[in-house]
């Protein structure tokens, strides 16, 4: 008796999202290793706590694969982003990292309807939600930074400002830990 209720193209992307979830992971853990090289621990623990809720959407999709009869297949996760040159760039980088996943997931979400694969399309609404918030938390970051330096580049006591404010901002990361894997 054949279990699996996802077709083979559907498990494959899945599959996919699963390292491109763990790969996110992994970017943000390189930038915050590179905000505590620069001193900032603020925005450093802002990456790190970020980096754990990736790896929280990696599991949702292999649970999802496992949940539907699929096979995961944990892939190689493809290197980091380059360190950036500074912070500007830091943030441009995680929106732009974000923006992609977002239509990754649209991707998925497009194949669903394609095969009227509901359980998955319903599925993939939580992080519809999740990409909006996520996309938000950087676009956020990356307006107060264009605010306070008017474009150009921001350091000194600016720099020292934004960061502080950054370690203030647990709670709001917490937010979106609270729908993650581990509070379910
Ligand atoms: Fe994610
Ligand atoms: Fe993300």
């Amino acid at each position: 008796m054949n279990k699996k209720r996802i077709s083979e193209e559907m498990e494959k992307i899945l599959n996919k999202q699963v390292t491109n979830e763990a790969w996110n992971a992994e970017i943000y853990l390189a930038y915050g290793a590179w905000a505590d090289d620069q001193g900032m621990t603020g925005l450093s623990n802002y990456l790190f706590r970020h980096s754990k809720e990736e790896r929280d959407h990696m599991m949702k999709f292999m649970q999802h694969i496992m949940q539907r009869g699929g096979k995961v297949k944990i892939d190689q996760i493809p290197k980091p982003l380059e360190n950036p040159k500074n912070l500007k760039e830091c943030l441009e980088n995680l929106f732009e990292a974000e923006v992609e996943n977002s239509e990754a997931i649209y991707k998925i979400i497009n194949l669903a309807l394609e095969e009227k694969d509901w359980a998955t399309w319903n599925f993939l609404q939580w992080f519809v939600k999740e990409q909006i918030e996520e996309e938000n938390l950087v676009e956020e970051l990356l307006d107060r930074y264009n605010l306070i330096s008017g474009g150009g580049e921001i350091n000194g006591s600016d720099l020292y400002q934004f960061d502080k404010d950054l370690s203030k901002e647990e709670d709001e990361a917490d937010i979106a830990r609270d729908s993650s894997i581990e509070k379910q």
